[in-house]
């Protein structure tokens, strides 16, 4: 379900496609009901309907996975009346799992307790005890037995010190749920078809009606607000964090710690406080993250040294780092940087597109751009590469062992042949031979005894 508007985020954008740990809402929801394998997965959109359904078929492509099934509720006339909106697509023979699409967090283990519970001839709902359950259905029994949910505004009061409440998740065998859907009425105080109506109907019947508890209130915790978004995400990096710890991951501080994907460690890996992963990325044996450092779509290999402050951005290139390079502070590395072992950037340094061998050092203030950089190269301070014509962009091939001075330009499409020097302050627009010196740039004059003009001096 999410058709809801989501009032209280107070914002344009359709609330089940806010952020968490940097996916939507619903797509959390979706890659869950993918992990315990569901047969088929619609998703009922109402409000931002078009958005909503924009982002998942753009989501689904970029990770080439099928598309789910859209149903749109308009309008909303309640969760009863969303579940009727998906009927046409759920086959006799299979098992409704309704989740919800502002409840990010719920695990996968829990569904596949629940579908066992229900087990194709069941009603199964997912409960949960809260210390105040002000606003949610509650779970109202006789002895044992689920007898109905009462929402809190059709509740009496002695129903309304009940603490067990509905968390929104059920399974439900289909051919049932047709049945049941089929004589819901808007009876009620908000004048809704109720999902949860269904439970009296199932109890007059005579099914079975189970309800099973939830321990963990973060998985079954929505999203109302800003402030409900803030905890869960920290909430969930927490969780992200401890699993990390567990396989070995030395991370100074769980609680400053953000992954917004996916991220592989070898062994003895250690991140320091305020690093920020994003896409896929992996370390390698012993790699070293400094402080406050943004890391998204990238492969560090073994020994690497990320030193603090530095942003890596792989994109769908990706960055290369190879095995003990060291990076940083303050280095910047875009999509296609490709560093060979051994390299070393500096700070204020930036790369794209550009591989660079074993041993290449840029250590200060410089810029390589779609450039091909031989071992042992060393790039001085404040050179960079004129890889952009206004229309094209060209490339610059530095050979092994060359060495560029300081604040030199080169000019692409440009070759400088191996173990050739280019003289501080050059601005190079041919090939140069190997072994060579060049030196482009206006030649030294020196006036001897030199006076300089003085205010008031004649
Ligand atoms: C619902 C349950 C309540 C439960 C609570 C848990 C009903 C009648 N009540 O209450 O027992 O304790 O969830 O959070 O089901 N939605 C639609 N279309 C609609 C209405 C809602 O798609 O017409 C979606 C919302 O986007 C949301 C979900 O259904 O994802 C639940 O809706 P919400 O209004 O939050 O339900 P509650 O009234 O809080
Ligand atoms: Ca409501």
């Amino acid at each position: 379900m999410a058709a809801g508007k989501g009032t209280r985020m107070k914002s344009g954008l359709p609330k089940v496609l806010h952020r968490l740990a940097g996916r939507a809402l619903v797509q959390h929801v979706i890659d869950t009901a993918l992990k315990i394998k569901a047969r088929r997965i619609v998703v009922i959109t109402g409000h931002g309907a078009a958005e909503v359904e924009a982002a998942l078929v753009e989501s689904a492509r970029a990770g080439a996975r099928a598309i789910p099934t859209f149903v749109r509720q308009e309008p909303q006339l309640g969760t009863g009346h969303a579940v009727q909106q998906a009927l046409p697509h759920l086959p006799d023979d299979g098992i409704a799992l309704i989740l919800n699409g502002d409840v990010p967090l719920i695990e996968a283990g829990t569904l596949r307790d629940l579908v066992a519970l229900c087990g194709g001839e069941r009603l199964a709902l997912l409960s949960v005890d809260m210390p105040d359950p002000t606003g949610y259905g509650r779970i109202v029994r006789g002895g044992q037995a689920v007898q109905a949910i009462v929402e809190e505004k059709d509740a009496t009061p002695d129903q309304r010190r009940i603490g067990e409440v509905y968390t929104g998740f059920m399974a439900v065998p289909n051919r049932l749920l047709k049945q049941w859907l089929a004589r819901l009425t808007p009876q009620n105080a908000q004048g809704e078809y109720y999902l949860t109506d269904i439970v009296k109907l199932a109890v007059g019947d005579g099914a079975a009606v189970m309800a099973m508890k939830c321990d963990d209130t973060v998985q079954v915790d929505g999203v109302n607000s800003p402030m409900q978004l803030a905890r869960l995400e920290r909430a969930f990096q927490l969780r992200q964090a401890h699993t990390l710890m567990e396989q070995g991951v030395r991370l100074a501080d769980p609680a400053r710690f953000d992954l917004r994907g996916t991220l592989a460690c070898g062994a003895d890996v250690e991140i320091d406080v305020n690093c920020v992963f994003e896409g896929a990325v992996s370390l390698g044996e012993g790699v070293k993250i400094g402080a406050n450092c943004m890391i998204s779509d990238a492969t560090i290999a073994a020994g690497a040294v990320i030193h603090p402050f530095t942003h890596i951005e792989g994109g769908t290139a990706g960055v290369r780092v190879g095995e003990g390079a060291l990076i940083g502070p303050y280095a910047r590395l875009r999509p296609g940087a490709d560093l060979g072992p051994e390299v070393h950037i500096g700070n204020f340094v930036e790369v794209k597109n550009s591989v660079l061998a074993r041993g290449a050092k840029a250590n200060h203030l410089a810029y390589l751009g779609d450039a091909t950089v031989g071992e042992r190269v060393n790039y001085g301070a404040g050179s960079i590469t004129a890889n952009y014509d206004g229309a094209n962009k060209h490339r610059t091939v530095i050979e092994d062992d060359v060495h560029i001075g300081s604040n030199c330009v080169l000019i692409a499409p440009v070759t400088i042949g191996r173990g050739g020097t280019v003289g501080g302050g050059s601005t190079i627009t041919r090939d140069t031979p190997a072994e060579s010196l060049s030196v482009a740039r206006g030649k030294q004059v020196t006036v001897a005894n030199w006076k300089r003009p003085r205010k008031g001096n004649r």
